[in-house]
């Protein structure tokens, strides 16, 4: 019996292999080839305790890290689990040929927001495209002797989900229309929610949210679906945002905002410790602040060109020919206009510290999880978090393994979203689920959903997930991350629990639940 993955990035790929390693079969399920997922777009980094930068740096410094930009809404558990795996992980990129940089101590690494030390690992700024180098190459290997099979261009039509049991996976080949039932146990790996905001993130626009919304209809639980993270500097290219990778200010780039005529580096006053590296949510929400004051202009620019030439040369070279592409502006010699745009989803399907959903035999693992990250990621932690949970998920399912599990086709018709009707989704959600909210606005988002008019299933069910989206915020009576509320603005730690939503007798059905304590030994 093979376990079916959906997705062939990061998560996807790092559980195939996982499994194969041990000697298991999947099926790896992708809409896209692997050289096209959302991963390979991953810039500036990949976080572990590698201690070679000379910072006295211990797994303790990252788990700390992680659970306090993520403002405590993590697992504990999850997140020393994610901590104590890095330094591994990372080596064994570099085993696999990745070129990350070295030194006398062994791997570079570089500051990255919201982390108090150098933990960064990374490949000037195309780490991701470099890990997915490594990984493809990887699981060939397996694919050749038959452990892997791949279903190329293929997506999700429904999961064989009776009485909360996943038994499997009926897929669709997007060119042949021809459908395939997969028995076995599922791991959901297919990405963050990019489709309820098309057009808005950074992102790839294949990464529809079908997954989630299909899971939410088939009453799998999905968590924190109202924490999304807006990254402080992005470019809007050509119906996108283009992400301008942290890594300009680990090494050095400063925003400002010109107050009065004259450029003032507010980051760095307001914020005298990390400054430009205080965590996303932090920068992105001071962005607004300043630029909605009287005597500042409404633009905030990245300014690099204090940054060494060296650094240029061996670090950023990629960046500056991003800007000179798409700007026509030298980032060495003139700073850029950056703004906040969306880049991650914090929340997603529910699932537990060895990644199980509320469903048995379904198991979900990278962006697409609700893991690590609590109520706003670290740079550097997503490329981590998507091998870290693919593998965790891939041992989890070895471990209930169900060679009795059969699935059928319960013939339900396979239907797409429209692009207008995605499109008319995503201006709502793009209008009032912004980096400030507050509750006449997110009930007006509520109330124009409920007025758009889906025309076929696909429809329905991203309609339903965007409204457990504003419904969540709504819900979250409070500031906490990346969930900012103008009408709650103070953090409240009787909050400091997840979203949980799910369907039930066809409504929406929206809790709270208690995170772990954090296990001593
Ligand atoms: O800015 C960046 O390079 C993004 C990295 C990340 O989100 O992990």
């Amino acid at each position: 019996m093979s376990i079916t993955i959906i997705g062939a990035g990061l998560a996807g790929l790092s559980a195939a292999l996982t499994l194969a390693e041990q000697g298991f079969a999947s099926n790896l399920v992708s809409a896209q080839a692997s050289e096209r997922a959302q991963s390979v777009m991953a810039e500036g980094g990949i976080n572990a305790c590698l201690n070679t930068m000379d910072e006295d740096d211990t797994v303790e410094n990252h788990f700390e890290d992680t659970m306090r930009g993520g403002v405590y809404l993590a697992d504990p558990n999850a997140v020393q689990g994610l901590c104590t795996h890095a330094p591994e992980i990372v080596r064994k990129f570099y085993a696999l040929g990745v070129p990350f940089p070295t030194n006398e101590n062994g791997i570079i690494q570089r500051n990255f927001g919201g982390q108090k030390k150098k933990r960064t690992a990374f490949v000037k700024s195309s780490t991701g495209k470099m890990l997915m180098t490594a990984l493809i190459d990887e699981v060939r290997k397996y694919e050749a002797k038959g452990l892997v099979t791949r279903y190329p261009h293929h997506r999700l039509v429904s999961l064989a989900i009776h009485e909360n049991k996943c038994s499997g996976a009926v897929i669709i080949d997007t060119y042949s229309r021809q459908r395939t039932v997969l028995s076995g146990g599922v791991i959901l790996a297919s990405g963050g929610m990019s489709g309820l905001f098309d057009g808005l993130t950074t992102g790839t626009t294949q990464n529809t949210a079908e997954t989630a919304a299909l899971c939410l209809e088939q009453g799998v639980a999905l968590a924190n679906l109202e924490f999304i993270q807006y990254h402080p500097t992005t470019i809007g290219i050509s119906g996108k945002r283009l992400l301008i990778s942290e890594a300009a200010r680990g090494e050095g780039g400063r925003l400002f905002v010109r107050r009065n005529g004259t450029p003032w580096y507010f980051m760095e006053e307001k914020y005298p410790e990390l400054k430009n590296l205080m965590p996303r949510d932090v920068v992105s929400a001071e962005m607004v602040t300043v630029t909605a004051m009287s005597d500042c202009e409404k633009q905030v620019y990245l300014d690099m060109t204090g940054i060494d030439k060296t650094v240029w040369k061996s670090r950023l070279s990629d960046l500056r020919e991003q800007c000179i592409h798409y700007l026509d502006i030298d980032p060495v010699k003139q700073p850029i206009p950056v703004s906040p745009g969306i880049h991650y989803f914090m929340g997603g399907i529910w699932v537990d510290e060895q990644h199980r959903t509320s469903a048995k035999y379904l198991y979900a693992a990278g962006e697409g999880a609700c893991q690590y990250h609590g109520a706003n990621r670290l740079g550097g932690n997503s490329l981590l978090g998507a091998v870290y949970g693919g593998q965790t998920a891939a041992r989890t399912v070895i471990s209930e393994m169900n060679p009795s599990l059969r699935a059928t086709d319960d013939d339900v018709a396979y239907t797409e979203v429209s692009p207008r009707f995605r499109a008319a989704v995503s201006a709502v959600l793009g209008k009032y689920l912004k980096i400030l909210r507050e509750e006449t606005e997110l009930r007006e988002a509520i109330r124009v959903l409920q007025e758009l008019q889906p025309q076929n299933d696909a429809e329905e069910r991203l309609l339903r997930l965007a409204e457990a989206t504003a419904k969540s915020a709504l819900f979250r009576t409070e500031s906490r991350g990346a969930h900012r509320r103008t009408d709650y603005p103070e953090t409240d730690a009787s909050w400091q629990q997840q979203t949980v939503v799910i369907l039930r007798d066809n409504e929406l059905c929206i809790t709270r639940r208690k995170l772990p304590e954090r296990r001593t030994s």
